[in-house]
């Protein structure tokens, strides 16, 4: 990096929720800072953004990212997923713990963290998992975890069954100020299903997946975070009992907070009629009936945050029946795009509190000191053309795995650059 690195951003309209601003303002960056945001400012030296007729955004803090690294490299990888991240306007990801080996020790705390000081593109933050191999057998050693770095615990892809076990990892969390992510799912209730219990599964011959799954595990897991006095952070909700039963919770005091992905608060079950497996995830799509409620979750504050899920998978466990289908779509590149689409468009959030789901929120819950534009912090940020369409087309994504939900749809927002510790760190064409 040159001494006097310096990027200015001229007549944008800069949204911060943070700081109250929504106005066309200059952003002064400087070696790797945000130095001044305001009005006709000039810099000399400095490399120029015209972002007239633009949108200047805090960079994209995702809470929810599978890299797949170490161990399914073939999938994606830190480089390559931090790349696809920074394509999307992500500045920041939460790497999940499903890896192989899992993140359940500090020696493969470190392992992960080696790599992402050698390989990431972007700021990458670590999960460690909640149960040893993630089987739900025997807790982590979740002090050490914390004190090697790790920033929450999951057993994400899988819920823990154990009750006893899962109040313990709570009970251990809260001690150490630890997040705990909870991917709610009673397998008793999902039947091996592979998509949405219902009419849909019924027509298409295949086993479903009951919402009683998701709710009836986060109604426990609430109840459990709350003798445990543990933050609690419940993934990929998509059911409107579910949204219900947070809102509830968090009336009462009880210390919870939620995340939506795009594909749940845009796509409904009748997606996977024509049995593409690029439709199927866990949680599966649900009906029209849930989108309504996740959306007016979204509107009324219950939900926090919007994450990805970001889920890569190969050709290979894709492009099979669909009952043997791996779950998991990829995200990171058409989530802020499909938020514009499906919110902001359609008017559900403006564009600050879009900002506050996407960036500020997630951040605040990771505590990180990330998703806003406040003088002195890291340099971070977007600028998106908001009103350019464009289609999702599977060799335009940078993953190194193309299952997208949203391929084939036009969606609405492009990010023309991302600019990441103060660098221009993406650049469109
Ligand atoms: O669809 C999903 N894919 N849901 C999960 O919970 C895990 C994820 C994965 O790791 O592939
Ligand atoms: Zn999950």
């Amino acid at each position: 990096m040159s001494k006097n690195n310096k990027i200015l951003i001229k007549g944008g309209r800069v949204i911060d929720p943070a700081n109250k601003l929504d106005a066309i303002a200059d952003i002064l960056i400087e070696n790797g800072k945000i130095t001044e945001v305001g009005k006709a400012l000039s810099a000399e030296g400095a490399k120029k953004i015209d972002a007239e007729g633009q949108i200047v955004i805090p960079g994209i803090v995702d809470m929810h990212v599978h890299l797949r690294e170490p161990g399914r490299e073939d999938k994606e990888t830190v480089a390559s997923g931090t790349r696809a991240a920074l394509k999307g306007g992500v500045t920041s990801l939460l790497a999940m713990p499903n890896t192989l080996p899992a993140i359940d020790s500090q020696q493969n705390y470190r392992l992960l963290k080696s790599i992402i000081e050698e390989t990431a593109q972007a700021n990458v933050v670590i999960a460690g998992s909640i149960t040893r191999g993630r089987l739900g057998r025997e807790l982590t050693d979740i002090a050490q975890l914390k004190s090697s770095g790790a920033i929450a615990i999951s057993d994400d892809g899988s819920s823990v069954e154990s009750e006893a076990l899962m109040l313990e990892a709570l009970k251990q969390a809260a001690k150490e100020n630890l997040l705990v992510i909870a991917h709610c799912e009673d397998k008793k209730l999902c039947a091996n299903g592979v998509v949405n219990a219902g009419l849909t599964a019924t027509r298409m011959g295949l086993r479903g997946i009951s919402r009683e799954s998701e709710y009836k595990r986060v109604e426990r897991d609430i109840a459990l975070a709350e003798q445990a006095g543990a933050r609690l952070h419940i993934a990929h909700v998509s059911c409107a009992e579910s949204v219900e039963i947070i809102a509830k919770a968090k009336k009462k005091g009880i210390k919870v907070t939620c995340e939506v992905t795009p594909h749940h608060f845009t796509l409904d079950e009748s997606a996977v009629l024509g049995y593409d497996s690029n439709m199927k995830m866990n949680p599966p799509l649900r009906g029209k009936d849930d989108i309504a409620a996740l959306r007016q979750g979204l509107a009324n504050g219950t939900i926090d945050a919007i994450a990805s899920d970001h889920a890569p998978h190969t050709e290979n466990e894709k492009a099979i029946e669909f009952e043997r289908a791996e779950f998991g779509v990829v995200g990171l590149e058409t989530e802020l795009a499909a938020a514009i689409s499906e919110l902001s468009e359609k008017k559900i959030l403006d564009w600050p509190e879009l900002v506050r789901k996407i960036s500020f929120n997630p951040a605040k819950i990771l505590g990180i000191a990330k998703g806003s534009l406040q003088a002195g912090n890291d340099a971070d940020l977007v600028v998106v053309s908001a009103d350019k369409e464009w289609i999702v087309d599977r060799s335009g994504l940078f993953s190194k795995s193309r299952n997208c939900a949203f391929l084939g749809k036009q969606l609405k927002g492009v990010v023309e650059y991302t600019i990441y510790a103060g660098k221009i760190a993406y650049q469109r064409g």
